[in-house]
């Protein structure tokens, strides 16, 4: 095999980004450690994007400073960097052929022909598409043409390859599918991959490292595993997978755990530097157990909608706490629209945030 992967790691020291009055990226810090994936996840506006294509040199910080591979590339353009880039659009040429297309980026760099093609052939082959050359990118279905951009990509031997939304304009069990390839690739060749998306699914389905965007800042960095069991925020708790943020009180501290009444009824979590008085507890749909005898606790409810999907039941139910989203696995025992329940929670799902 011709085509040869250096990893390269990437690191935002401070980096702002404005345009005009509007700060894209503001104050944001953060390392990607070299053949790693790593997702950068928030919603619409937060500014994954500009993030995105400041690494690639597509735009420049108006202040701080980038390193890729331990150089610093702050002011280099794209055309100087190892970093390929995988849009939302493919962006493929209608007229080349497959191999053409793949071959592209590699003779506009210099790369002799015949080379250029045995590399695209090559990068087809990574994709699973090494029979497909000679056709026009519209005799492929979507996936298929997703995976020429990413060959594309790929050909160039980045240090560090980066996907925005590369699986938008696919459908839903494509999307699973085409996720997993990607990531089967990323740790098959050792890349860093720099991967954004606003699908909390897909972010915890394929990352090594997750950093949580909103509002121009990073709301926590970390790996899937820590994002859903120990959110920092409410933001980040309500974002990544669903909670109920409930009004609680910390009692007491004992060693790294707090004692903590919900509505009567008493749990303990790890108190994450939270002080005695009122606090912020997410839950978990899944870490509210229902009751059908109302007297079994001191929190009671009303169920006051109940869905059945076939793996789980979720219901909302009225309570004291006010309402709450539950889901419940329990599909044999299910408790009916208008029920007086008792409720209870798993330990294992709820987290102190900040409000
Ligand atoms: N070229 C630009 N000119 C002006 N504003 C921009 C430009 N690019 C992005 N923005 C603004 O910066 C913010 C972040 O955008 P973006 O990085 O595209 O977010 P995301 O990819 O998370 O949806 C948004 O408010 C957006 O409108
Ligand atoms: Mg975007």
């Amino acid at each position: 095999m011709s085509l040869d992967y250096k990893a390269g790691s990437v690191v935002f020291n401070k980096v702002s980004k404005r345009f005009g009055q509007v700060s894209a990226i503001d104050n944001v810090s953060f390392t990607i450690e070299a053949g790693q994936l790593v997702t950068l996840l928030g919603p619409s506006g937060c500014g994954k994007t500009t993030t995105l294509r400041m690494i690639a040199g597509l735009e420049h910080p108006t202040e701080g400073q980038i390193l890729i591979g331990d150089k610093d590339v702050t002011r280099l353009p794209a055309t100087d960097r190892d970093v390929s880039m995988v849009f939302q659009s493919y962006a493929l040429f209608p007229h080349m052929s497959v191999a053409e297309n793949v071959a592209y980026g590699l003779m506009v760099s210099g790369t002799a022909k015949a080379e250029a093609i045995d590399k695209a052939l090559e990068g087809l082959q990574l994709v699973g598409l090494a029979e497909y050359g000679n056709r026009l990118p519209s005799e492929l279905s979507g996936g298929q043409q997703q995976r020429v951009a990413v060959a594309r990509a790929l050909v160039l031997e980045p240090e560090v390859l980066l996907l925005d939304e590369p699986l938008s304009n696919l459908d839903a069990k494509l999307r699973r599918y085409v996720r997993e390839e990607i990531r089967d690739l990323q740790q098959q060749l050792g890349l860093t991959a720099v991967y954004v998306t606003h699908d909390q699914e897909e972010a915890l389905a394929v990352s090594d490292q997750i950093i949580v965007m909103n509002k121009s800042v990073i709301a926590q960095q970390g790996t899937p595993r820590e994002l859903y069991e120990q959110p920092v925020s409410a933001f980040v708790a309500d974002f990544i997978g669903d909670a109920n943020l409930i009004k609680a009180e910390l009692q007491s501290r004992e060693g790294d755990f707090a004692r903590i009444d919900v509505g009567g009824v008493n749990v303990q979590v790890p108190h994450r530097e939270q002080q005695s008085g009122a606090v912020t507890l997410a839950v978990r749909p899944d870490a509210v157990i229902l009751h059908a005898d109302p007297e079994v606790t001191a929190l009671t409810g009303q169920v006051t909608h109940a869905s059945y999907l076939g793996n789980q039941i979720q219901y909302t139910v009225d309570s004291e706490l006010g309402e709450l989203f539950v889901i419940d696995y329990r599909v044999d025992q299910p408790v009916a629209r208008g029920s007086s329940v008792a409720l209870d929670f798993n330990n294992r799902g709820l987290a102190l945030v900040a409000a």
